[in-house]
């Protein structure tokens, strides 16, 4: 059963997402880079790539289904910040709206019992809960180290090795 008009539509719409999210994640990555922090940095990159990694599982999906890929202009993004703390925030900001075009997606599906697009999407709402709360996590470690040099560095520090210990998993 080839995919309807409107999930094909609302397919290409995320494809453009999650290549926004990662065009945005690799702009925060520069801004790390620029500002020394190794492991921020790393961890934005490596965030980046899983975001390209998201866009390609949609548009392989697309055309298993027997729909039209139709690639989106990617915005500019942000590529400059105040803070570590507020590169996170953005993070965060992003991530929960993700969270919600998933959702919208999955409600489409749904009414039109399309079961393949549904189970092919849950793999993306279990992922979203993964990456707000890591995300989340990090800003309350920030929150709890601000004003205090020696602890943002050791969190730059704990954010490589947490990327580190993900690449293995
Ligand atoms: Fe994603
Ligand atoms: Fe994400």
């Amino acid at each position: 059963m080839d995919i309807s008009p409107k999930l094909e539509a609302a397919i290409n719409e995320q494809i453009g997402i999650e290549f926004s999210a990662s065009h945005a994640y690799l702009s925060m990555s520069a801004y790390f880079e620029r500002n020394a922090f190794d492991g921020f940095a790393q961890w934005m990159r490596l965030q980046s790539e899983e975001e390209r990694v998201h866009a390609v599982k949609f548009y392989q999906y697309l055309i298993d289904r027997g729909g039209v890929v139709r690639l989106l202009a990617i915005e500019a993004p942000n590529w400059d910040f105040e803070s570590v703390r507020s590169v996170f925030e953005s993070s965060l900001a992003q991530e929960q709206s993700v969270t919600q075009h998933i959702y919208d997606l999955y409600k489409i599906a749904m009414d039109e019992s399309d079961f393949a697009t549904v189970s092919f999407l849950k793999w993306f709402v279990d992922e979203q809960v993964e990456e707000e709360k890591a995300v989340s996590d990090m800003i309350d470690k920030l929150k709890m180290a601000e004003g205090n040099p020696d602890s943002l560095l050791l969190l730059d520090r704990y954010a490589l090795e947490q990327r580190a210990s993900d690449a293995s998993n």
